[in-house]
């Protein structure tokens, strides 16, 4: 259960995140779903019991803080952020080779994926602080393993689990929690909408269990180690990659 736990959960307006904040407040807990476009993060709020909807751009300084402020006047407290924004999925960056790709599209993955997961969370620790909370970051398995392909995404999403790690090691004292979730091929509309057949074939028969995973196997991980369950357990990377990664 995640009753009267506030979550925010970034990027929730639609897919993995969308799935999270759901299975979140299905636990009881009160989520604020977010998006760049508040309209989208209210249509999507309306479609969960005891959700709320805020704009966020985790690129805009004065957007995180102005959330952070809404967080302390509307709640007073944060317990549980998943860092689920990530650079949407674009094939022109993803497929080019490691020496190709340039100043503009490596700082603009990383904008994201890694600054701005970093901004965020700088903005709502104060909040976290004292009570204690949990912060998860979704991050990826070429994190992990490396990969031939979108090397900026990799390496931003790497970057993820030191963050991670840090955090773990500097506010475990304050009850503060940080876990990362190392994602295989999770079908999203951002990923298994845009692949051809061919290449949704392929990518499932990647891991031991020859398919996708769906963002709701996502979520209800994210849900367990968001509870107190996962009390005394801190810094970890999970990997839910239906077999590929194993360690
Ligand atoms: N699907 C997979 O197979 C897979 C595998 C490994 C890792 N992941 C990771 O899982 C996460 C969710 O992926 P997904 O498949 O659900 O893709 P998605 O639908 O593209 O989700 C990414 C979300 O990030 C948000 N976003 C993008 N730029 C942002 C910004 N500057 N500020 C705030 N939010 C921003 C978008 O929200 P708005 O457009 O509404 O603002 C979008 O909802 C990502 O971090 C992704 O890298 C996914």
């Amino acid at each position: 259960m995640l009753k009267s736990k506030v979550a925010l959960v970034t990027g929730s307006a639609k897919g993995i995140g969308f799935e999270i904040a759901r299975e979140f407040a299905l636990r009881a807990a009160k989520v604020i779903i977010c998006s760049r476009r508040l309209k989208d993060a209210q249509a999507s709020a309306a479609r969960i019991p005891n959700a709320d909807a805020a704009e966020l751009d985790i690129t805009d300084d004065s957007s995180v803080e102005r959330l952070a402020s809404k967080l302390s006047a509307d709640y007073g407290r944060l317990d549980i952020l998943v860092n689920n924004a990530g650079y949407p999925f674009d094939r022109k960056i993803w497929y080019k080779e490691f020496h190709k790709v340039d100043d503009d599209e490596f700082k603009d993955v990383l904008a994201v994926d890694l600054r701005g997961s970093f901004r965020i969370t700088r903005a709502v620790i104060p909040l976290m602080i004292k009570k204690g909370g949990v912060i998860i970051n979704v991050s990826s398995t070429p994190a992990v393993s490396g990969h031939t392909e979108g090397a900026a995404y990799t390496m931003a999403k790497s970057a993820l689990i030191a963050m991670t790690k840090h955090i773990a090691l500097e506010y475990g004292k304050k009850n503060i929690r940080a876990y990362t979730l190392a994602l295989g091929n999770i079908a999203s509309e951002a990923t298994f909408n845009s692949m051809t057949p061919a290449e949704r074939k392929k990518a499932a028969n990647e891991n031991a269990m020859k398919r996708w995973g769906r963002p709701e196997e996502v979520a209800k991980v994210a849900a367990c180690i968001a509870s107190d369950d996962f009390s005394f357990a801190t810094g970890n990377t999970i990997i839910i990659d239906g077999g590929t990664v194993l360690l």
